[in-house]
């Protein structure tokens, strides 16, 4: 049986990068997430990438990055905005399982206070109803993911174990 990855999908914030870390350490998988492959062929940010060359060549790039990936024993963590093209979804399910991390968004929002990264689509004054907007608008394409992961304030690790656990479920599955 070829083995499957483990690709996270869910709003910017919410923890892939994360939890994904985590996953493989748990399962002895290595890391990768669709964001550093491309900073890393574009040899760009992804703040750059937006300036530069606009949303729609990092999306191009983000579909390539998928599609250069085999099904193998890795995690993925995904940008936020995967999920918005069917072909990424063909690509996602051709390599593995898709789970999709949920939060509401008031922890996204603090999430997102917190962080660092920075975030193109989020950079107006009016970023917390953005994140709103997003989410709305995404929630039905997050969906699509063979498994939904409820998550509010547990720990990563917490988070990790868990999604761990529906992962193995997940391939007895495909075993069967
Ligand atoms: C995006 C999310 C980002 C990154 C880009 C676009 C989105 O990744 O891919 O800024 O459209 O939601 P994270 O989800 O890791 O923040």
């Amino acid at each position: 049986m070829t083995a499957k990855v483990l690709i996270l999908v869910g709003m910017m914030g919410v923890g892939k990068s994360a939890v994904g870390r985590r996953l493989a350490e748990i399962s002895g998988r290595e890391y990768f997430d669709t964001d550093s492959i491309v900073q890393h062929r574009v040899g760009r940010s992804i703040p750059q990438m937006f300036r530069i060359y606009g949303e729609s060549a990092f999306r191009e790039h983000e579909s390539a990055a998928l599609r250069s990936l085999e099904p193998s024993p890795i995690v993925l963590a995904t940008g936020g905005g995967i999920v918005l093209r069917d072909v990424n979804w063909s690509e996602m399910r051709r390599l593995g399982h898709v789970v999709y991390l949920k939060a509401p968004t008031e922890v996204l929002i603090n999430r997102l206070a917190a962080s660092k990264k920075k975030r193109p689509l989020l950079e107006g004054l009016e970023w917390e109803e953005d994140v709103q907007k997003i989410l709305s608008a995404r929630e039905p394409f997050y969906e699509k993911a063979h498994v939904t992961v409820k998550v509010g304030d547990e720990s990563v690790d917490e988070i990790a174990e868990r999604v761990f656990e529906i992962f193995l479920e997940l391939e007895k599955g495909n075993a069967d």
